[in-house]
């Protein structure tokens, strides 16, 4: 059966005051009553996946425990990073924890919403012949803005029923690049799931970033186990480049396919795209928590305690959290960032 493989851990900084480094945005209920770990785990049981290995810094091991057992889901793994290295070595963690080096890991970020769970089984499906042969193998998503913070990846000539070569791989391009890419109609987002044998992925390591590879092995060699927790050694595993598979391996391997699937795909990586994807009231207002909004309209208003009340304003989003309340017009989101960055400097 598939490896699932759940990364989480991003720190989500452009939803605070929801996200923050104690408990990030994939470890809170942001699009329903689960939690965005929980939504993804669920999204891969049934007879095809095994139980899944989870890569997570070790700040947050109780909050994964318990939100994973509350769904009933028993990781085969729970590996538990001292630090953030990024994606590349944290995928080779589970790739070198998996218990069969054969098998197809299925590596999911635990952070995006996905609507059409079975067109998404239907691609893995798909994938799957190519993924034994050794590919590489991404999902491609349908671009309709020219958007600089995800992968583009060209669609090549077809391999197999539903699986294309990746012609070229680009990882967050400049605003130009990303329009021309948009306006060709021929590429699609990197929707940054992949599929691929543990032991391709790590023949590819071995080719493109031996470092890394040798780095990590160590980390674990050095490191300890207790029962499905797995701690690799700090020191070992901070002398792994700091480097996204995207750089790392995509960009660079030859045997890399893509499987353009329509599933309702979001990666809510800011308040307007929850917005974009929230339901919301006659008034074009989605609410959670206590509000009250009198003749406002296309709002988006969330408080986990603090009383929210509104009169006569659009176009807000207002998010209160414990003691943080923000406040912006939609279309800004994506500024959360360098308010969180002016705020730490005062
Ligand atoms: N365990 C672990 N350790 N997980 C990590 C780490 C880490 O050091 N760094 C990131 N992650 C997790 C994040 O929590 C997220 O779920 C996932 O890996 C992807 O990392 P992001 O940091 O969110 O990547 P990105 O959004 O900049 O870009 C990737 O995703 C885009 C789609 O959302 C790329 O694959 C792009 O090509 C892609 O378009
Ligand atoms: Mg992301």
């Amino acid at each position: 059966p598939i490896v699932p493989v759940i990364l989480s851990g991003g720190s989500g900084t452009r939803l605070w005051p929801m996200s923050t480094s104690d408990r990030p945005k994939q470890m809170l209920p942001l699009t329903a009553d689960q939690t965005m770990l929980q939504l993804t785990a669920l999204r891969a049981v049934g007879d095809r996946f095994a139980c899944p290995i989870v890569v997570a810094n070790v700040r947050h091991l109780d909050m994964i425990d318990s939100q994973l057992s509350a769904i009933g889901c028993r990781p085969e793994s729970v590996i538990l990073e001292p630090l953030g290295r990024n994606t590349a070595p944290a995928i080779a963690l589970a790739a070198l924890c998996a218990s069969d080096s054969a098998a197809p890991l299925l590596v999911m970020p635990s952070d995006h919403v996905i609507h059409d769970v079975s067109a998404f089984h239907a691609a893995i499906e798909a994938a799957r012949p190519m993924v034994e042969e050794g590919w590489l193998v991404t999902f491609g998503i349908t671009p309709d803005a020219p958007e600089t913070g995800y992968g583009y990846i060209k669609v090549g000539t077809p391999v197999a029923e539903g699986v294309h070569r990746v012609d070229r791989f680009v990882e967050k391009p400049p605003r130009d690049v990303a329009e021309a890419m948009l306006a060709s109609g021929d590429h699609v987002w990197n929707g940054g799931i992949f599929l691929f044998r543990a032991d391709a992925y790590l023949d590819a390591l071995a080719r493109f970033e031996p470092a890394m590879l040798d780095a990590v092995r160590r980390s674990l060699a050095e490191g300890e186990r207790s029962g499905p927790h797995i701690r690799p050694a700090a020191q070992a595993f901070a002398d792994a480049p700091n480097q996204s598979i995207d750089y790392a391996v995509m960009e660079k391997s030859d045997q890399v396919a893509v499987v353009p699937v329509a599933m309702g795909w979001n990666d809510v990586g800011s308040w307007d795209a929850l917005h974009s994807i929230s339901t919301c009231d006659e008034a074009g207002n989605a609410i959670r928590g206590e509000v009250i909004a009198l003749d406002s309209s296309n709002c988006m208003v969330r408080t986990d305690g603090a009383r929210i009340a509104m009169v006569g304003v659009k176009d807000l989003i207002v998010v209160a959290s414990g003691n943080d309340i923000l406040i912006l017009p939609r279309g800004r989101s994506q500024e959360v960032k360098s308010l969180l960055e002016a705020m730490q400097n005062r």
